[in-house]
């Protein structure tokens, strides 16, 4: 059997990457990376991962490592990638791809020219629910959808207040960039990636400047450093050229009842679909909605169950089989950077009051 050494740049979110590849018999994880040295040793330590490194070149530098996790900071995600491709090797990346559309278009373009995979981990798509869910849209199920909801809300969730979540140099946004990314990626796989034609965005900032919303003991290490610089909630509305409409919602911290709720709501002229997640449920979170005999009859359907962190474990399968057998990374970068550039333009239709009109490659103003 082939195999693929790999590296772990990160050791936060990275910690899933490792249990991923630890679970997949086609990769050895070789090294891992990171600036918090006593949280990466626990992780090798767990792992077995037999190097760690501070200086995440080292880790690029060797020539057993084929593919790297980059599972960073945003703000490092574009200057981590493109010198991992520059070393040669495929790369993995955390949402969100970038921070903006401009240097995500770098990042794609950089593997695309240097022929190495850049795969994103839009992990949320491999939960059971969805996946039960995209097989039932592409069955016809649904029929033609011509609306969609994409929601993640949180109470009081901010990923530490003062840390580079808060940032806007750091993280690019907030819980848009940070969470509607999951919701945005799952209802456009869910709809066979329709093609957007206008964005119209708000976002808000009213929680968070006040020091409170907090997620507490969520780990992460507070700082002085940074105020909060980023929206608490954004919404937003695509259009798409088929006519159909994409309701999105972010927040990290807002005064509902939702503790943590994410999820993609769908209607088709033959059927519906609730994906509702709350506080991270696996059970019990997709509802189907269609008629039989002129009866409406609602479905739910029962999910394969899946260990818990499922999601890393199967993307990274797929990047492992499109490393070995040259089948297509999906999520791919592109996949990322179509995100980014809908987020990008929620945010500067925010900023500009007014709808924008999206073309092919750039985002031009309306009118
Ligand atoms: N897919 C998901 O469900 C999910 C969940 C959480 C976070 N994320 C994403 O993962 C990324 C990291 O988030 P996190 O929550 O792990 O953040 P974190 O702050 O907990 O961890 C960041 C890690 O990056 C390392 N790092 C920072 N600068 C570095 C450098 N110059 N060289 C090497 N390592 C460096 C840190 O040492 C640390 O190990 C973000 O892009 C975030 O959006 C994804």
């Amino acid at each position: 059997m082939e195999r693929v050494g790999v590296g772990v740049i990160g050791c936060g979110i990275g910690k899933w990457h490792v249990e991923g590849y630890r679970g997949e018999p086609r990769a050895d994880i070789v090294a891992i990376a990171g600036l918090d040295t006593p949280r990466c040793n626990e992780v090798a330590a767990e792992a077995n991962v037999p190097n760690v490194y501070e200086d995440y070149h080292q880790l690029l530098s060797r020539p057993d490592i084929a593919a790297v996790s980059v599972a960073v900071p945003n703000f490092l995600h574009v200057p981590i990638g493109l010198d991992a491709i520059a070393a040669g090797k495929h790369v993995l990346m955390e949402k969100p791809l970038a921070r903006n559309e401009a240097e995500a278009e770098t990042l794609v373009n950089a593997a695309e020219n240097a022929g190495l995979i850049l795969g994103m981990a839009f992990n949320r798509r491999a939960r059971s629910d969805m996946q039960v869910l995209k097989a039932f849209i592409d069955e016809g199920g649904l029929g033609h959808i011509y609306h969609a909801k994409a929601f993640w809300r949180r109470r009081a969730g901010i990923p530490g207040m003062g840390t580079w979540f808060t940032s806007k140099e750091q993280a690019g946004g907030g819980p848009l960039i940070d969470l509607g990314v999951h919701v945005l990626d799952m209802v456009l796989w869910a709809m066979d990636e329709p093609d957007i034609v206008a964005v119209s965005g708000a976002t808000y900032s009213e929680i968070g400047p006040k020091g409170v919303g907090n997620w507490s003991g969520n780990g992460f290490m507070p700082s002085d450093a940074y105020g909060f610089e980023v929206e608490d909630l954004a919404v937003g509305m695509l259009r798409t050229s088929s006519g159909a409409t994409i309701f999105v919602e972010a927040s990290w911290a807002a005064h509902t009842s939702d503790t943590d709720e994410f999820g993609i709501y769908l209607l088709g002229d033959k059927g519906g679909a609730e994906l509702h997640v709350r506080d991270y449920a696996s059970a019990d979170t997709l509802r189907l909605f269609t008629t039989i005999n002129g009866v409406p009859v609602d479905s739910t359907p029962r999910l394969p169950s899946k260990p818990q962190g499922a999601g890393h474990r199967e993307i990274i399968g797929t990047f492992i089989d499109s490393i070995i057998g040259g089948t297509p990374m999906v999520p791919s970068g592109r996949d990322g950077l179509r995100r980014t550039r809908l987020i990008d333009a929620i945010y500067r239709s925010s900023e500009e009051r007014r709808e924008l009109i999206l073309e092919p490659s750039t985002v031009t103003v309306a009118g």
